[in-house]
């Protein structure tokens, strides 16, 4: 009979090879008909599953929150400076995405799974903020360059709120708020920034949902799909960054002298 050659490839969130393509299954038709919008589109083909509406709209809320912050970020400045040096799209917004890292926009996993462990082990919130200090270990989604207790972040308040009033539970969500009421004791900008509140909201969702075994949910934290949020949203923003500078036909960019402090080596 006939052998099958094995494959090279494996690959299962998606199927061009019929009439119509789908997404983890579901026709691509059928994505229009149910109208599961673009939180839907992401949770089947990032999670290979449906999820409640009040689950992929809080998907796109992140989308939305994360879309921008200003020309003045470290990823925002970069694409900025890469439009202005006449590169492509392509490479602007590459230039920009590189710069999402443990202090800028990528602390959304490293952040879940701080919060998720201290919430997981009931410890007290003085306590875990006093041993990471001891470990020498910042907190991540801790703490923000400019928002702070006297100059609140509209987006924390908004997905906190959110998940406070859907969710079925609030266990993460509860500790990092607890850590933020010891963190801005020491200083008002050591607040819950916008990474680590939807870091913590989103495992409440995964693990409450009632799609995921807690294993599951924390299986998907873990291998990235957290910072990828972050990612795919700020994408928008570094995108219109660059269309900007084109259609303000930005010359090329040289810092000022003035602005640089020149160190002479003795
Ligand atoms: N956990 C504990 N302590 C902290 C934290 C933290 N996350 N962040 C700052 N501190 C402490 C510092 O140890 C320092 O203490 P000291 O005065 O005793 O030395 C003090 O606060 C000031 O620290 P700076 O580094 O000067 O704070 P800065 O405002 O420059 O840093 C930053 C802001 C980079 C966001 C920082 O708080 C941090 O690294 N946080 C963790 C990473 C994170 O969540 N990044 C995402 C930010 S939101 C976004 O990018 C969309
Ligand atoms: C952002 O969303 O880019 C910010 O919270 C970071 C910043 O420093 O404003």
């Amino acid at each position: 009979g006939l052998v099958r050659k094995p494959a090279n490839f494996i690959s299962s969130i998606s199927d061009d090879r019929g009439d119509e393509l789908s997404y983890a299954g579901m026709p691509i038709s059928e994505v229009f008909s149910a109208d599961i919008g673009l939180g839907g589109v992401l949770s089947l083909l990032w999670f290979r599953r449906r999820l409640p509406d009040y689950a992929t709209k809080f998907i796109e809320m992140i989308l939305m929150v994360t879309a921008d912050h200003g020309p003045a970020v470290s990823g925002a400045h970069n694409t900025i400076v890469t439009a202005r040096a006449g590169k492509d799209l392509v490479s602007a917004l590459c230039s920009g995405l590189l710069t999402i890292g443990p202090r800028f926009g990528g602390a959304l996993d490293k952040a879940a799974e701080m919060f998720t462990q201290g919430a997981d082990e009931g410890a007290d919130a003085a306590e875990y903020v006093k041993r990471m200090r001891q470990q020498n270990k910042l907190i991540m989604g801790i703490g923000h360059r400019i928002k702070s207790l006297s100059n609140p972040d509209m987006r924390v308040t908004i997905i906190k709120e959110y998940a406070l009033k859907h969710f079925k539970n609030n266990k993460v969500l509860d500790f990092a708020l607890a850590v933020e009421q010891v963190t801005t004791k020491k200083r008002e900008t050591l607040i819950l920034n916008v990474d680590g509140c939807i870091a913590a909201c989103f495992v409440d969702l995964l693990r409450s949902c009632g799609a995921f075994t807690q294993e599951e949910a924390d299986e998907l934290i873990a291998n990235g799909c957290l910072n990828g949020m972050f990612v795919l949203g700020r994408s928008v923003g570094f995108i219109g960054h660059y269309l900007d500078q084109k259609r303000l036909k930005q010359p090329l960019y040289r810092h000022p002298w003035d602005d640089i402090s020149y160190q002479s080596v003795n």
